[in-house]
């Protein structure tokens, strides 16, 4: 069983020295950061980072990305790291940034899968930062969900998973963000957007920097695997708001022999409310919140995950700022089924 330590109220050292004692002798932790929760071994040591793959049931060749607490630490693990990189180190970091750098020897294989980069950024979560800086090594941080299945944002729910499997679980409480760290890559001057997340591109472009979405595949190594599966039947549902109920009215009485939930907002609830309609409800709050819709994004499809009703529709939100990552996300879980 992993032993939890509570980090919640103060980072106490006495605590966090049982931890480091652990990914100094290739143990495993998990712990926050701004984003989600990541499962961290010393990034140095490929025996504590094949364990990370194991635990995850992560394919060997799904490359890790790796959080330092400083930038002499990033120097010991990169080749060079060009002007626009170091305008993005200035402007996001400590924060939910990563770059994918070209990497010295010294990161195994292992971790970057047999590429020649890696990933990497300072986390803007204390904990976090405390934890690499006292052990003194660059420390792994996938997402600590097994693979395939949803990120996490608390302790509790990364022990249903990795109770068995890993040494610490360090509780910091609900992460920051909730939605993981964007990732690019800078070729040729221009910043490739290669995991849209945290960070928005526009605020990338405010530098005075040219901004690409259309990484190529070959840059992508994660997309091979299908991200975030969940066992149900999952619809979007987008338009103006008075669409989007009257599509969901309508598919309810197509389907009046099958229970239906919805993930949506209280505006679509209320309305539903008046009309009497009866399905399994789970609100996101207010459509235009989409700060709070980010941040409990992973644990609202969890509720989804976990409701005894077999078909969902979600009701989308608008595709701006965060809410176009939202969004995204919310595709990639409907699979292609939209009703627009
Ligand atoms: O917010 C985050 O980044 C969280 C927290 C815990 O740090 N971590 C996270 O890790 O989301 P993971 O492993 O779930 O997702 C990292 C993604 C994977 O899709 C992987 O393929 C990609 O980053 N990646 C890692 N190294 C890469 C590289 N050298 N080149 C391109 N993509 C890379
Ligand atoms: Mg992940």
């Amino acid at each position: 069983m992993a032993k939890i330590v509570n980090f919640k109220k103060e980072i106490s050292s006495e605590n966090l020295i049982e931890c480091v004692k652990c990914i100094r002798n290739s143990g495993i932790v998990i712990f926050p950061t701004e984003t989600v929760y990541g499962i961290g071994a010393n990034a140095l040591d490929s025996c504590a980072v094949e364990k990370i793959f194991k635990a995850k049931g992560r394919k060997s060749d799904n490359p890790l990305i790796v959080l330092v607490s400083d930038e002499k630490m990033l120097e010991k693990i990169v080749q060079s790291i060009n002007g626009i990189e170091k305008q993005l180190i200035e402007k996001f970091w400590p924060g939910p940034l990563t770059i994918i750098f070209d990497k010295k020897d010294i990161i195994p294989e292992v971790v970057s899968a047999k590429k020649s980069t890696i990933g990497v950024r300072i986390p803007g979560n204390e904990i976090a930062r405390k934890l690499i800086h006292e052990s003194g090594v660059p420390i792994t941080a996938p997402s600590a969900n097994l693979s395939g299945k949803l990120c996490v944002i608390n302790a509790q729910d990364a022990k249903e998973d990795f109770d068995d499997k890993v040494d610490y679980i360090i509780d910091g409480g609900e992460t920051e963000f909730g939605i993981e760290s964007t990732i690019v890559r800078v070729e040729n001057d221009v910043v490739n957007i290669l995991r849209c997340g945290q960070v928005l591109p526009e605020e990338i472009e405010r530098l005075g920097l040219q901004v690409s979405l259309n990484a190529t595949p070959q840059m992508i190594p994660g997309k091979k695997n299908k991200h975030y599966q969940i066992e149900k039947e999952v619809w979007l549902i987008t338009g103006t708001p008075e669409e989007k109920e009257e599509k969901v009215e309508q598919f309810i009485k197509k389907h009046t022999n099958m229970k239906i939930g919805i993930l949506g907002s209280d505006e679509l609830y209320n309305e539903i409310v008046k009309k009497q309609i009866e399905v399994d409800y789970i609100t996101y709050g207010k459509r235009t919140d989409t700060d709070k819709i980010a941040k409990f994004l992973f644990q609202l499809l969890k509720k989804v995950t976990e409701s005894e009703v077999n078909l969902f529709l979600i009701e989308g939100i608008e595709e701006n700022k965060i809410g176009n990552v939202i969004m995204k996300k919310w595709k990639e879980i409907c699979n292609g089924k939209y009703i627009e």
